[in-house]
């Protein structure tokens, strides 16, 4: 499907803006809203209409509805840095959970608009018992405020698809990275980084060490283990959930990742081998909330929108170092 406008809000952010693209690329139109408290004014103006405003001004949402003839929402926008969650639990579901039940109230005004929803695998909490694969059936237990924000947000939209009949899309992305192919987006916040990889290309390109947040987890090199997904197949997750609720397609909750655990030293070793430099490393404490180890079952989202991971961890590294060189 094509040509219609989409809204897409915390469009000035990573994944927001990647989506935008990808929408643009398959000749939608973007209404683009961020509130750039963390995004980037330059990232949001990717959108071929640009609204500066927070996610939970209803009045500001609403005239968006009726100006624009709606047919979808991406919602992005969130605050969404763990261990500030653990620090700040009620600013992030006041920001997290009051945004999403905005959209959802005027989605539903406007006659059930379908809605795409930023879910993350940090809802099936600190899955230690599991060294496989997460499934979605896999039980959820978030252990910090910005996992709990996200699970009430897919339950909030169970129970109003029970009520209204309004149909979503919640992706439970593992950890998005890389940038755009073509480099026209990528990780670029307001303030210090928090992402390990931009992170890593950072002290690559300084040339200083890299601190590592604990070495002491129980995972085989100790460091966590993550699933690294490439934010072109996670921006065309979007792409295809959408056309899914728009060819009717019930509402659904789906992982999104590569399907495969690596470890932040073997990240490390492949920033290595694509920057030629080595890598000082430093052993540092743990930060709040981080859990040993988080890979997913992708299988339900292949079955469901015929979305599978195409870019390796190799093309997730070298498209955000030149993004990084780049800039
Ligand atoms: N990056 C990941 O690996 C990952 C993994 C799982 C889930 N997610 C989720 O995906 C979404 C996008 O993540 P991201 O990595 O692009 O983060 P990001 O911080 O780059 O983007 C989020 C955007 O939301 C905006 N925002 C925050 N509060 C807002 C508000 N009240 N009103 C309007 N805009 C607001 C920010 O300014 C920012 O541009 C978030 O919901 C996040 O929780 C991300």
């Amino acid at each position: 499907m094509t040509g219609a406008t989409i809204l897409v809000t915390g469009a000035g952010g990573y994944i927001g803006s990647q989506t935008v693209l990808a929408l643009q690329d398959a000749q939608h139109r973007v209404v683009g809203l961020d509130d750039l408290t963390v995004g980037r004014p330059e990232l949001l103006e990717l959108s071929d209409r640009v609204l500066v405003a927070d996610c939970r001004d209803t009045a500001r949402l609403r005239a968006i509805f009726e100006a624009e003839d709606i047919a979808g929402v991406v919602h992005c926008a969130a605050l969404a840095v763990v261990a500030e969650s653990v620090a700040a639990p009620t600013r992030y579901l006041d920001v997290n959970v009051g945004g999403l039940l905005n959209v959802l109230g005027r989605a539903v005004e406007h006659g059930g608009v379908p809605v795409v929803f930023s879910s993350s695998g940090t809802v099936y909490g600190d899955p230690t018992a599991t060294s496989g694969l997460l499934a979605e059936g896999h039980a959820v237990a978030p252990v910090h405020a910005y996992g709990l924000s996200k699970r009430i947000g897919e339950q909030a939209l169970a129970f109003e698809n029970h009520a209204s009949g309004l149909r979503s899309v919640a992706l439970r992305y593992f950890n998005a990275a890389g940038a755009d192919l073509a480099g026209r987006a990528g990780e670029w916040h307001q303030g210090p980084e928090s992402r390990v990889l931009p992170r890593l290309l950072g002290a690559a390109q300084r040339g200083l060490p890299f601190e590592l947040a604990g070495d002491d987890f129980g995972t085989p090199d100790g460091t966590c283990v993550r699933d690294f997904v490439h934010v072109v197949d996670v921006a065309r997750a979007h792409l295809q959930a959408l056309d899914y609720l728009r060819s009717g397609g019930p509402s659904r909750v789906l992982n999104i990742g590569a399907g495969l655990g690596t470890s932040v030293l073997q990240l490390v070793a492949e920033v290595e081998r694509v920057t030629g430099k080595t890598l000082p490393l430093r052993i540092g404490p743990r930060r709040p909330g981080d859990v040993a180890r988080l890979v997913a079952d992708v299988r339900e989202a292949d079955a469901t929108l015929g979305w599978r991971p195409e870019l390796t961890l190799g093309d997730i590294v070298k498209s955000a170092a030149s993004w990084h060189a780049q800039r």
